[in-house]
């Protein structure tokens, strides 16, 4: 595998490919990432994969100093992965003058749940994705649904924006016990740990009162309101537990709920300083 970390180098090793499969990350690579590279390997090839610590979408008292990075363990499993290319920009290499051009996605999608609760995380994403995409030009790009938001997010900028580029959804990797696979679990001490399986475990409770029969717009805030507090009583500091509509993240009227709309529910919450997120499709 080579390591790259200038762009123009990148580019140089990579001209003539195009049928390039690339899956960026932020490094502390899981077996959740190292799915992302077995779907890539079945989409395009060869397979690229990025490690980036993106300081744009980390608010001010958020984790960016702290994030765990731990490259050498990474270029490991990347290479057993049979990874072509890993792009492992400084931030000196891909940000080397302020960056002041940003894309701000839309209100109605990047202010919204995770938006709402992270000020600026959208717009650091996309940021850093589509210079990440310009610098890469992949044919396909893969990224994991457990960023449930992000994914439909960098989907619509990549067609607003006509990117050349396919965007693959991977499915969520969960522990046995059904935790979704992040880096941030590793901030758990073993209690935490061992309660932030309710997360998963509320959602599942939240899917099956809805599959139960048909659910107005006011039980279905009812739900939610009831799967916060549930939480809340387990001494989770919830932001959101929110039952959407898959096509756009926004909720659904009585009427689209009465037409069977395919739903999604999310949720953030704290468990002690760590914030968990995750979703399960309806
Ligand atoms: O999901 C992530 O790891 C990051 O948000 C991404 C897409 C690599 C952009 O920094």
């Amino acid at each position: 595998m080579k390591i790259i970390s200038d762009i123009q180098d990148l580019r140089d090793q990579l001209r003539g490919q195009n049928r390039a499969a690339f899956v960026p990350t932020m490094g502390n690579l899981h077996e959740g990432h190292l799915s992302l590279m077995r779907l890539a390997k079945q989409h395009g090839d060869p397979v690229i994969a990025s490690i980036f610590v993106n300081r744009l979408q980390f608010g001010p008292n958020e984790d960016f100093d702290k994030y765990p990075r731990t490259f050498e363990a990474d270029v490991e499993k990347l290479e057993k992965e049979g990874v072509y290319v890993l792009f492992a920009p400084t931030e000196k290499d891909l940000y080397p003058e302020p960056q002041e051009y940003r894309v701000e996605p839309p209100q109605n999608l990047g202010k919204i749940l995770e938006g709402e609760f992270r000020p600026g995380f959208f717009q650091g994403v996309c940021t850093v994705v589509l210079k990440l995409l310009s610098c890469v030009q992949p044919k396909v790009a893969v990224f994991g649904k457990k960023d449930y938001q992000q994914l439909m997010v960098i989907r619509q900028m990549c067609h607003q924006l006509a990117i050349p580029v396919d965007i693959i959804p991977a499915e969520t990797i969960r522990a046995e016990d059904g935790l979704a696979l992040s880096s941030r679990n590793g901030y758990l001490s073993s209690e935490e740990r061992a309660e932030a399986v309710h997360l998963i475990q509320t959602l599942q409770q939240v899917q099956e009162k809805i599959l139960q029969g048909r659910v107005t717009a006011a039980e279905i805030l009812q739900i939610e309101r009831d799967a916060c507090a549930q939480l809340s009583s387990r001494g989770w500091q919830p932001d959101y537990i929110s039952i959407r509509k898959r096509k756009d993240l926004l909720s659904a009227s009585d009427s689209e709920l009465q037409s069977d709309e395919k739903l999604v529910v999310l949720a953030a919450a704290k468990l002690g300083k760590t914030r968990l997120i995750d979703n399960l499709e309806i």
